[in-house]
């Protein structure tokens, strides 16, 4: 376990949360490699190599960047609003102008051979790009609209695509056929993730749309549509046993592949979208970005243990007779990071047993941020309203907590009241 920690270009230590700061605008792609560095890419038309914590620089784009892969653990390719692509040198930082669309690219897929780059553009085409730079691209055209994703076939013979135009399209990648629509939403696809092994494929949209297909003979297998949108981004874990899916509302959404159940749903930004998404290769981290000029990565683990908190199954979701507005608040905004429980189980932050009454930065054995130990704050119905009226930025500046506001006084009424009963049990 330890010998993986070192090997890995770990930036915290897994199942922790944290953030990755230094770009300049939104962060609207992001990819791991097997070793579990990542890439981001963003509107400040750079893209960011992280190994060790601090940033190494892939400059080149003229626009804002929307997509990123890794090429192995030593080269990237991206592309983004100035339609062209980007091949990467992540030991030099060095780039290479592989060609361009006719409209801005949005997303990316590698081969599994690493020969081959699709390419999603807004120009209707999918693009693919010899990696070695042997032959000349090609254009798959077919799609009415702008094309959002792509994905190969474990065999690198096919290719499914996803566009604005509502449809979901494969083709054979030797010679470019087009073999069929396999879907159709009504509304734009946005996102793909493929899994053959488990017979499946996932899409979302702009309507909400959050449908798993059989591979076999485009079927549903299960529907998983919220009454949230647009769905912007999804990613699984290299064995697919979970998969992430991020919204327009700020939501991240983990769903169990094997029962096609939700595992957890928790509210991942202060304002605005999930653009990007991405899970750590070991699956402890969903690594999420968003109209704040940083990644967030959400510890998963917390979020599996939160699952088996509250009445059992399915609490979030047991529909809203079962669950409270106040524990709706509580399990999408807090259980990734706290439990309610005495027994100290690990996350982010500490447990919120007995929390009322309690002096802010008193639960023995957490290490608390010095701010919140200097803090003369004892948590009440009064100081934990204004905690997320103003947001612990404001509130405790300084503190780990990340930023995070509940702007409705009724559910942050309903979140104390919660509180206040849940934290007293056992
Ligand atoms: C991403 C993780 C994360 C989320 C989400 C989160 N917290 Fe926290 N929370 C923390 C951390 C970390 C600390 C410790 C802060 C410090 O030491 O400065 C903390 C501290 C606290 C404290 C002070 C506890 C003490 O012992 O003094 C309270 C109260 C609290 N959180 C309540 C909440 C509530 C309620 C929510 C949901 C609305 C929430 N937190 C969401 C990570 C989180």
């Amino acid at each position: 376990m330890t010998l993986a920690l070192l090997c890995a270009p770990a930036l915290a230590a897994a199942g922790e949360f944290f953030t990755l700061e230094g770009h300049g605008g939104p962060v609207k792609g992001i990819a791991v490699s097997e070793s579990g560095a990542i890439l981001t890419a963003s509107f400040d038309n750079s893209v960011g190599y992280w190994m060790d914590g601090a940033p190494r620089w892939l400059e080149g784009h003229a626009a804002a960047v929307n997509a990123v892969s890794f090429l192995g653990e030593t080269r990237a390719v991206s592309a983004g609003d100035d339609f062209a692509l980007y091949l990467w040198d992540l030991d030099t930082g060095q780039g290479r102008r592989l060609g361009a669309h006719l409209g801005k690219v949005m997303s990316l897929a590698v081969s599994p051979d690493g020969q081959t780059v699709a390419s999603a553009s807004w120009d209707g085409s999918i693009g693919l790009w010899d990696v070695a730079g042997n032959t000349a691209p090609r254009f798959l055209k077919g799609h009415e609209a702008g094309v959002n994703a792509v994905a190969f076939t474990d065999d690198g013979a096919r290719l499914y695509s996803g566009s604005a135009d509502g449809t979901l399209r494969l083709w054979r990648v030797g010679d470019g056929t087009a073999l069929g629509q396999i879907a159709n939403n009504g509304f734009g696809i946005n996102t793909l993730v493929l899994h053959e092994p488990g017979g499946w494929l996932a899409y979302g949209a702009v309507d909400g749309a959050t449908r798993i297909l059989s591979i076999a003979d485009g079927t549903e297998i299960a529907d998983l549509t919220l009454d949230r949108r647009p769905i912007l981004g999804m990613a699984a874990d290299p064995a697919r046993r979970m998969l992430a899916v991020g919204d327009g509302e700020g939501y991240i959404s983990l769903i169990d592949t094997a029962s096609w159940r939700f595992i957890v749903d928790f509210h991942a930004t202060l304002r605005g979208p999930i653009w990007a998404l991405a899970v750590s290769p070991d699956g402890t981290n969903i690594h999420a970005g968003g109209l704040d000029d940083a990644m967030f990565s959400w510890p998963v683990d917390g979020a599996e243990a939160a699952t088996r908190m509250v009445n059992g199954e399915r609490p979030f979701l047991s529909g809203s007779e079962a669950t409270s507005n106040g524990e709706a608040q509580f399990m999408r905004k807090c259980s990734i990071c706290h439990t309610l429980e005495p027994d100290g189980r690990r996350r982010a932050g500490p447990s919120l047993h007995q929390l009322f009454g309690r002096v802010a930065g008193s639960l023995p054995g957490y290490g608390y941020s010095e701010t919140l130990l200097k803090s003369d704050i004892t948590w009440d119905a009064e100081t934990i309203d204004a905690l997320f009226d103003l947001g612990p930025e404001v509130y405790v500046a300084g503190t780990k907590m990340p930023m995070q506001r509940i702007t409705g006084a009724q559910d942050r009424a309903d979140l104390v009241e919660f509180l206040r009963h849940a934290t007293q049990t056992e």
